[in-house]
């Protein structure tokens, strides 16, 4: 039996799996048992870094013995059945009071059920969300932990060890019990999908309404990247706009094929979003936009349809791009209001506690979306915990002032033009929605009671009622079925 010298395993040995296991390693103090399925992939990650403190196995059970007590171990494995499949062999091998880490990418449900399932084992469980992808799980992740208070004594200083630091605090928190860390991460990836499409829009503006090449985009990017819209993602965008195809000399953007593909955490956020009642239409219109791009017999089809039949040109390009920068803030404040909006809803439905402050906190460093922008998030929910929608903190209702009328004019401009906006505009609709003093909703609720007898209130006093839409006698028109 080995010596149980690890105080730290990480089953799943791939991409993900063995960068986590060399940032644990490199960490002072921590000793990583390493396991995977075929065992090609610990020989090679034994062979490549020899300079990391690595306990291999070759089976669940010297995995197990290799580990101190109690034992913890991160899967990184594909997530679904495999996740399962690792889960039931550690749970052979594990005791009491051990600690099973799922730091795949989980639908929260499952880790849910699975939390669930292991704790009647006395084993913990805790499903952790990891963002950052390879870089980030080798250098430092933003880490999304749920599960038992209990679990977290143990994993909270190991995974602090390997967060990234973000003024000096670690990315990794504490979110709340069960799956409330996978439901965090998921609304994460929602969010990461309106950033990305907004970005790509205000793009597409520029490219279409200017005489500007990829490389002069870029210089606006990387010049954005100097302000408030300071994001890993407009860093990269820049990155990406720069780069040319070594093969034909052109902009590598206008080779790439215009198809977005997706790996399903954009649909689960929207879903779960339907299912809770919560709008997110900046997520919706960027998952939904992937999706039509991903169309490629319906938009050849749908090519022959006709557009405004005008060519589109800006009359003075500075002010356009600023009122495009304006759009694109304007926008990802009403997309981050809305996630925030559903991990709270979702908090309330599950029964977490979720400090809405500290989770923007641990995506200021190490994830996709991390950006300046989550330390006004940090400061309003610090100013107002209970904050009912984040965009009317003074903070960003102070840049939605200021940068409205840039808004409608670039979502107008895109409309008149034919250019899709849908990321753009319905975030403007959102505001005007959520902001409006009286919706046409009393319409659908009339038509809601004709045809379905749904009942309505009535602004004027309380009750339930419900028209005999049929009788042609006002007087009788409204009955109170209270
Ligand atoms: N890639 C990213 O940027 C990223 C970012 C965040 C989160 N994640 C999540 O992190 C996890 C790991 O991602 P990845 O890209 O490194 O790996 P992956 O390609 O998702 O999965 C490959 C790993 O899963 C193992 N595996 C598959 N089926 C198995 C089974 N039935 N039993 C045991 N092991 C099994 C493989 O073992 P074998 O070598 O034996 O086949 C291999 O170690 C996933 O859940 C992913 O969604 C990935």
């Amino acid at each position: 039996m080995p010596e149980a010298s690890a105080n730290i395993g990480v089953v799943g040995l791939a991409v993900m799996g063995s960068n986590l296991a060399r940032n644990l390693a490199s960490r002072e103090g921590n000793t990583v048992a390493i396991f995977n399925r075929s065992y090609e992939k610990t020989e090679t990650l034994l062979s490549e870094h020899p300079e990391a403190e690595f306990v291999p196995a070759s089976t669940y059970q010297e995995f197990a013995d290799s580990l101190q007590k109690p034992r913890t171990a991160i899967i990184m494995v594909k997530a679904g059945r495999p996740t399962d499949a690792v889960i039931d062999s550690l749970v052979e091998v594990f005791e009491p009071g051990d600690i099973i880490v799922d730091g795949g990418n989980a639908y929260f449900p499952d880790t849910i059920r699975r939390e669930k399932a292991v704790r009647e084992t006395g084993i913990n469980f805790v499903g952790a969300g990891i963002s950052g992808g390879e870089e980030g799980a080798l250098l430092g992740p933003s880490i999304m932990p749920g599960g038992s208070d209990e679990s977290w004594i143990t994993l909270g200083p190991i995974l602090k060890s390997i967060a990234a630091i973000a003024e000096g605090e670690p990315c990794v928190t504490h979110v709340g019990h069960d799956g409330a860390g996978h439901f965090v991460k998921m609304v994460h990836n929602g969010i990461e999908y309106a950033d990305m499409q907004l970005i790509a829009e205000a793009y597409d503006l520029i490219r279409r309404g200017t005489d500007k090449t990829p490389a002069e985009i870029a210089e606006i990017f990387a010049e954005w990247n100097t302000g408030e819209l300071e994001s890993y993602l407009i860093e990269i965008t820049a990155e990406v706009l720069r780069q040319v195809d070594a093969e034909t000399g052109k902009p590598l953007v206008d080779v790439i094929v215009d198809q977005a593909g997706a790996k399903g955490t954009g649909a689960w956020t929207v879903q779960t979003a339907l299912s809770l009642g919560v709008p997110v239409s900046g997520i919706a219109e960027a998952t939904f936009a992937r999706s039509l791009s991903s169309h490629p017999e319906q938009r050849e089809v749908a090519a022959s349809l006709p557009g405004p039949g005008e060519t589109f040109t800006v009359a003075d390009e500075a002010a356009f791009i600023e009122d495009v920068r304006q759009a694109l803030y304007a926008s990802k404040i009403v997309a981050y209001s809305q996630g925030f909006d559903e991990i709270r809803a979702g908090a309330a439905e599950y029964d977490w506690t979720i400090d809405l402050g500290a989770i923007s906190k641990i995506w200021r460093a190490g994830c996709i979306i991390r950006a300046q922008f989550l330390n006004r998030i940090a400061d309003a929910y610090a100013e107002t915990p209970d904050l009912p929608v984040l965009m009317t903190a003074p903070y960003f209702a102070e840049a939605l002032t200021r940068g409205q009328a840039s808004w409608r004019r670039v979502v107008i401009a895109a409309a008149q033009a034919g250019i899709p906006a849908p990321a753009f505009s319905s975030s403007l609709s959102y505001y005007d929605g959520i902001r409006a003093d009286r919706l046409p909703a009393a319409l659908v609720q009339g038509q809601r009671d004709f045809f379905g007898a749904h009942t309505y209130k009535r602004i004027d006093k309380d009750g339930t009622f419900h028209t005999l839409w049929s009788v042609d006698r006002t007087e009788i028109e409204a009955e109170d079925t209270h």
